[in-house]
């Protein structure tokens, strides 16, 4: 076997395991783990690691890339273009587009775009309101579907007509439909009948702060989260459709998936930047409509890191939702009008290897959330580990390095981030995928259409 690339002396994290080592690559899958030194003299190019991190590149299941309809705010190059610079290698979509992805057609659509856009592998996870259409689109190679519990009241955006869905009967009638394809089906939980309650209250008052928005989704403790996560996980149970969880961010419900999985269910649960980085109350007093606007009392942030780090929660990923100032800058007086969302792609992973560092959870455990558990709970075998054979999707990162994040640095469209401003320990130095060069030194060198699509190719092991 010629080995075409060693990425040589750093630490490599896969799979709970940690060694010094030099990582072996033959025709742009993995082809080994060796000792210090080992890449044979052969080798046709090292690249030198020593003292950095070399881990499975990310796969964030939760990206927001605007296109098509939207890309005023992002199009599936930049978006792709501050994946492959925040270490992230695949990505999936999600259907909020315009028109959005609710039909076989729609999604063959999307699917051309990203092949000829997309920088970093990916997929698509379309909106399951359809029926008739579901399916037709597992056979386009698919690894999820989508639905959003949602339903926008008073503007058009972020959930648009046939992506929001909560009627339980509905609901029921996805999961069974679904069920046969064996994908998960990946629902961001909410109560919309709670939230119409509460936030005319707030209306009534006249405050459409983006405070009142907070405390209206963080109400009662956080029961809109809680009833409709209590709904889902009985509804998953009584179909037997993997089920998916975006948005875990409430103690109870957490408590709630832990109980289930203990009970076999097939349920799999995420956690997102801002509420490991940014939900606190100062955030939404001085960022506003900027942060998102969920409010994640600390007792909650508590239970989701624990989660994160003990395995209820599976996986960390971005949610990246960009909107321009523009459609924020509103929400400083009427929040019900700003698009909700907050970008995240570029900077989840080194925020959590900062994490890393300050003892929040292991390098090991990083890797397996950002990684490992992605991939074979979304049935992805190809990627998402070092086991030879393997696409070669690495990222390389320097643990030491200290850097401030500033809006100069973002390579989204909309041209901020939340977290400008922040100092942390960790920085993406190089991003490969299937073996070549997508980011290096600061520049992403990976060409717009280089991307291919990640199709399942094992059973997702979402809960087992
Ligand atoms: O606040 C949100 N923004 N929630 C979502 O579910 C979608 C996202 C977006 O697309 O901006
Ligand atoms: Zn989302």
């Amino acid at each position: 076997m010629t080995v075409d690339l060693a990425i040589t002396g750093g630490r490599i994290v896969d799979q709970g395991q940690s060694r010094e080592g030099d990582l072996l690559i033959a025709d742009g899958v993995i082809a080994g783990v060796g000792a210090p030194g080992s890449a044979p003299s052969d080798t046709g190019e090292i690249i030198d690691a020593a003292g950095h991190l070399v881990i499975p590149g990310m796969i964030d299941v939760h990206v927001h890339t605007r296109e098509p309809g939207w890309t005023h705010k992002e199009d599936i190059t930049t978006c792709s273009q501050a994946a492959a610079a925040g270490g992230v290698t695949t990505i999936f979509g999600m259907p909020n587009l315009r028109p959005p992805t609710t039909t076989v057609e729609t999604l063959r659509e999307v699917l051309d775009l990203y092949a000829a856009k997309s920088v970093v592998d990916y997929n698509h996870n379309p909106a399951a309101s359809n029926p008739d259409q579901i399916a037709g689109m597992a056979e386009l190679g698919i690894a999820a579907y989508k639905i959003y519990m949602v339903v926008d009241t008073g503007r058009e955006y972020p959930h648009p007509a046939g992506t929001g869905m909560h009627d339980h009967g509905h609901l029921l009638e996805m999961f069974e439909t679904i069920a046969p394809t064996g994908l998960p089906f990946m629902v961001h939980p909410h109560d919309q009948g709670i939230m119409d309650l509460i936030e005319q209250r707030y209306w009534a008052a006249g405050d459409r702060s983006p405070e009142a928005y907070a405390k209206t989704l963080a109400a009662y403790d956080g029961v809109i989260w809680d009833t409709a996560i209590g709904v889902l996980l009985r509804i998953a149970e009584a179909t037997e459709c993997p089920l998916h969880i975006v948005h875990a961010q409430t103690s109870r419900s957490i408590e709630m998936i832990r109980q289930a999985k203990e009970r076999g269910l097939r349920v799999s649960a995420e956690a997102n930047h801002w509420t490991l980085f940014l939900g606190s109350w100062d955030d939404v007093t001085t960022l506003g409509p900027y942060a998102l606007s969920y409010w994640v009392p600390d007792h909650h942030k508590e239970a989701t890191w624990e989660a994160l780090v003990d395995g209820t929660i599976d996986m960390a990923n971005s949610d990246h939702a960009p909107h321009t100032r523009e459609e924020k800058e509103v929400g400083w007086t009427d929040m019900w009008a700003a698009h909700t969302g907050t970008p995240g792609i570029q900077y989840q992973l080194p925020l959590l290897v900062d994490a890393v560092g300050k003892g929040q959870m292991s390098i090991e455990r990083m890797v397996e959330v950002t990684s490992n558990a992605p991939a074979r709970i979304f049935g992805l075998g190809q990627k998402g580990s070092f086991v030879p054979g393997v696409d070669a999707d690495v990222t390389v990162i320097d643990p030491d390095l200290e850097w401030t994040i500033t809006d100069e640095d973002v390579l989204s469209r909309i041209g901020w981030t939340p977290y400008a401003g922040r100092t942390i320990r960790g920085k993406v130095i190089r991003t490969l995928i299937r073996g070549r060069d997508v980011y290096r030194d600061g520049t992403v060198v990976g060409a717009p259409g280089f991307g291919k699509q990640a199709r399942p190719t094992t059973r997702p092991e979402n809960g087992v």
